[in-house]
């Protein structure tokens, strides 16, 4: 069966600062908390930093090139605060902002929109010395920030997101500790969650008064928990609470200017210092957005288990489950539920993936392709899952494939590959994959064909997410 998007469908692909431009002490940048965290031995994998990446910072002119020669449509990329001010308040870095606006009009000349996030997780390292995002001083210099960036590029640029994954940069950050700063103190991570928030409600407000004309939104990494014995009282309760932090906590202040009564109790009675939420702060991150973003990448199910602090929810794939690499389950049809949960019960009317992906082992074959069949795979099952989510009347008008090119992929380095195309990172060649010539030819025929009996295979989902009840209103 071919599957057919609509037409205006934005197809593209998506990248970060820190994962691909490498040039980090160059032309007056600033130090970032990654820059910091990667210097840790054990930090990452292999000792690797974002130090060099992909050098997209000397080869944009190049990556653009073979954007266009796929026919991406957009391209997703995120600004350094720290080249655009090395110590995050105060002084411009000209060249900084140089860089971006030369970026943005390469892309402009190739026929390509650029999607631009304002934070993709380099924060000043400046600004961690004074508190990081638990100093509420951050939270008004990112709105300060944002404005610089809307002054020079806002002519140019018509499509933002203010934040990348807040669950990231305030949980894996600040709780988990795998991610920079890496603190391990989960007050502090809340802390985070909250003036991170409020920082996105200051550039939202900053967009709307300066009339730059253009749709802002957040990009929001949404993934469903269930739990993992579905008899156990235990695991439902505990799958309701992983859903909670990952989901709830990110999606309520945002959509419906509250956060979720019962985590915030559940913290409480865990003894936990919770942030503030104060009325014009909740009034403020609650503003209305034109579109949220979704990254989605996989579920996972949830095991009650004190010692997994606060949440007592563990979290484990079935035995045998399909998964990536990474050990990331393939959950196609958890996409749909998700793009459906948005619209029904958020009421959610304008959604963009702002990612979707996977990590393969991909090797370089002697007549120098690189056969990366199970990312194919991959975003044909995800794809697929969208176009039913379109079918049930859920408005997604576009969708960022992560990543346009391999890159530094945290604090899994660079043996995680998630590129359409692939990088040497000796050379720093670039090689199309088979994904990414399989994604060039979905772009052309805006679709592509899969088999029926895959469609039939997972025709029960359907059926159940397609009975849940649209709202109205919200973002
Ligand atoms: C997301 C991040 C992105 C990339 C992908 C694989 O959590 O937003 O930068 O690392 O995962």
């Amino acid at each position: 069966m071919k599957l057919t998007f609509p037409k205006d469908f934005i197809w593209g692909a998506a990248s970060a600062s820190y994962q691909v431009e490498g040039a980090a002490f160059e032309d007056g940048r600033g130090e970032s908390i990654w820059d910091r965290y990667c210097q840790t031995p054990g930090n990452i994998e292999a000792g690797d930093s974002g130090a060099a990446a992909c050098d997209q910072y000397h080869r944009y002119k190049d990556d653009v090139a073979l954007m266009k020669k796929m026919g991406l449509h957009a391209y997703r990329c995120s600004i350094g605060w720290p080249r655009i001010q090395p110590d995050g308040a105060g002084a411009v870095n000209q060249k900084g902002l140089d860089y971006y606006s030369r970026l943005v009009d390469e892309l402009l000349g190739a026929g390509i929109t650029p999607f631009i996030t304002l934070y993709h997780w380099d924060l000043p390292q400046a600004l961690q010395d004074r508190g990081g995002w638990c100093n509420p001083d951050t939270a008004k210099y990112f709105g300060a920030y944002a404005g610089i960036v809307f002054d020079k590029l806002g002519d140019r640029v018509k499509h933002w997101m203010t934040l990348n994954e807040p669950y990231c940069a305030a949980i894996v950050s600040n709780h988990v500790g795998r991610h920079a700063p890496g603190i391990r103190d989960f007050a502090t991570a809340l802390r985070v969650s909250y003036f991170l928030y409020v920082g996105h409600g200051l550039a939202l407000k900053c967009f709307r008064e300066g009339n730059y004309g253009g749709d802002i939104g957040i990009a929001l990494n949404l993934m469903n928990r269930m739990p993992y014995n579905p008899q156990s009282e235990a695991d439902k309760a505990a799958a309701v609470r992983a859903d909670g932090i990952l989901n709830r906590w990110f999606l309520d202040p945002l959509l419906r200017g509250t956060y979720p009564a019962d985590m915030v109790e559940w913290y409480r009675r865990k003894g936990i210092t919770l942030p503030p939420f104060e009325t014009d702060e909740l009034r403020l991150m609650s503003q209305k957005l034109d579109f949220i973003g979704l990254n989605y990448y996989n579920d996972a199910w949830a095991v009650h288990n004190p010692a997994d602090w606060p949440e007592e929810a563990e979290l484990r794939n079935p035995p045998h489950t399909p998964a990536s690499v990474r050990d990331w389950a393939l959950t196609e049809t958890g996409f749909e539920k998700m793009l459906i949960r948005l619209k029904a019960k958020y009421g959610v009317q304008k959604i963009l993936i702002t990612e979707n992906g996977t990590a393969t082992h991909d090797l370089v074959s002697v007549e120098g392709r690189v056969e990366d069949s199970q990312r194919v795979d991959y975003l044909k099952r995800h794809l697929a899952a969208l176009h039913r989510a379109l079918a049930a009347g859920v408005n997604v008008f576009g969708y960022m494939q992560w990543s346009f090119t391999d890159n530094f992929e945290w604090a899994f380095g660079y043996d995680s590959r998630f590129g359409l195309v692939y990088i040497d990172y000796v050379t720093q060649k670039r090689i199309l994959k088979q994904s990414g010539e399989w994604y060039a030819q979905v772009i052309a025929n805006n679709g592509f064909d899969i088999s029926d009996d895959y469609l039939a295979s997972i025709g029960a989902l359907k059926s159940s997410v397609g009975a849940l009840k649209f709202s109205k209103g919200g973002a």
